[in-house]
């Protein structure tokens, strides 16, 4: 079979895939791992090669365990489900393997981030830098990087926070009063950071939030105050929008001038919130974020491109470009030759080129569309949660600010993990559990384009006969 011919073949599997409408076994089909690798033929593919023939053989077993993230009853994560504009640019990029983290690897892929940072500076409100070939200098600029995900984002953008804070970090390492505040209910990557950096847990002082976890004025006056008197040194103050758990946004307009006026780097994880910034009628949510030092937004959350795919974007060109200060000398040394190297701007040394990624999810339709995509995911959610407030039957947490919506039955308190196993056994829903104010919720994140008010009421109807 050509290469042609293949890939015909497996598109057109793909394509069903895509295509199969959704009931029973819809979401996932989990199986014992035993079971799959031999479905996969995984070792005789080890030993004797698939060839073009297997290969769509080998396609056909994967897509019978591969998660249906585009399915109507898909709600479990926040990953967005396919989108053929990203999907383009896999293929392409597949084919064409450009890691592109220095110009020479792949001058249209490096030209896509730099100007795709550039837009998403601007979106935050931020001055752009023009083209690497007509700097002026002096130009005090915004500048980012695009990295391989929001854990990854956080740790970058911590480590640059960090380099300003102490300049002589990579010379002497951690001065042992560096500290990190945040909420409670930050992501998990930001403490998992703070370990990588080399900072202990007693050095993550937590702020005081609200009934939604999010931060307070009081809450992080206090915190800095703490921590100005226990003669700490704080890296940054990490702000959210939206939590993971809940999707509660920050006010990052009321934090952000207790942060200048301490001096103190703000840094906003907008891994998941970040799509709002693209709705004239959402971006209220994120207010405040252009008084941030550094912001993380996730292109495979909300934006409808594939994992992984991640902004980091820094108010200071300066501080962007200073955060690491490793240098190699086959990839780092003056040239002639036109472009820019992100290189210095990452922790990774080879990068995807993943500007391809997100540019493609845009302009498949246009960031309109996508805009309208984000707000529909919101108002669907907000829908579910004022059928969960008339219902009897069920409570929520909170009322959702994003789409992301955490609540449970009445009945059978407790019985929430088994619930959602329950469910996804029976494949036509997906959700997932978290832990909010200590106690467990059903959570569901709305993000397929397929699913609609049907969809909630189904799902709130199969919840209400299977309580106990
Ligand atoms: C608010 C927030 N920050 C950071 C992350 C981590 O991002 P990633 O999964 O891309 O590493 C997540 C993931 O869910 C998140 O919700």
């Amino acid at each position: 079979m050509s290469i042609e011919k293949l890939n015909a073949v497996l598109s057109a599997q793909l394509e069903r895939f895509i295509a199969e409408p959704g009931g029973r076994g819809a979401t996932v089909h989990l199986a014992p791992m035993g079971e799959i690798a031999g479905d996969l033929g995984l070792q005789q593919g080890l030993r004797e090669g698939l060839g073009e023939d297997g290969v769509a053989c080998f396609l056909q077993s994967y897509l019978r365990y591969a998660t249906r993230l585009h399915s109507d009853g898909f709600f479990a994560h926040q990953t967005a489900p396919p989108n053929p504009g990203s999907a383009a640019a896999a293929l392409i990029d597949g084919r064409v393997s450009n890691p592109m983290a220095i110009f020479e690897m792949g001058p249209a892929a490096s030209t896509i981030e730099y100007a795709l940072i550039n837009h998403l500076l601007t979106l935050v409100g931020w001055p752009t830098p023009g083209w690497p070939e007509q700097r002026q200098p002096g130009e005090q600029v915004a500048a980012g990087v695009l990295v391989h995900g929001g854990s990854l984002g956080t740790l970058t953008a911590l480590v640059a926070a960090r380099t300003r804070v102490q300049a002589d970090v990579w010379d002497r390492g951690n001065d042992p009063r560096l500290c990190l505040i945040c909420a409670e209910g930050a992501h998990y990557a930001v403490q998992r950071a703070a370990g990588i950096m080399g900072l202990g847990r007693s050095q993550v002082i937590f702020a005081a939030s609200d009934h939604r976890g999010a931060l307070t004025e009081d809450g992080v006056a206090a915190a800095l105050t703490r921590a100005a008197e226990e003669g700490r040194i704080p890296i940054a103050l990490i702000a959210t929008a939206c939590s993971t758990s809940v999707g509660a946004f920050d006010p990052l307009d009321r934090i952000a001038p207790l942060c200048h006026q301490a001096g103190v780097w703000l840094h906003v994880d907008a891994a998941h919130g970040g799509a709002a910034l693209i709705s004239p009628v959402l971006r209220e949510r994120l207010k405040g974020i252009e008084l941030a030092d550094s912001v993380v937004w996730d292109a495979h959350k909300m934006m409808r491109t594939g994992p992984l795919c991640t902004a980091v974007l820094y108010r200071d060109e300066r501080a962007c470009n200073a955060a690491f200060e490793q240098e190699a000398s086959y990839l780092f040394h003056d040239k002639a030759l036109p472009g820019f190297d992100f290189l210095h701007r990452a922790i990774e040394c080879t990068k995807s080129a993943m500007g391809l990624k997100w540019y493609l999810a845009l302009a498949w339709e246009g960031e309109a569309a996508i805009a309208r995509y984000v707000e529909r995911c919101f108002a669907l959610t907000r829908y579910a949660w004022e059928r969960i407030e008339a219902d009897p039957d069920f409570e929520a947490a909170l009322a959702p600010e994003a789409n992301i919506l955490c609540f449970r039955p009445l009945r059978g308190a407790g019985a929430e993990l088994r619930l959602r196993d329950q469910l996804i056994n029976e494949g036509r829903f997906h959700l997932s559990t978290t832990l909010f104010a200590g106690q467990r919720w059903l959570r569901i994140v709305l993000m397929s384009p397929q699913t609609d008010e049907r969809t909630i009421d189904q799902l709130l109807e199969r919840l209400r006969q299977e309580a106990p």
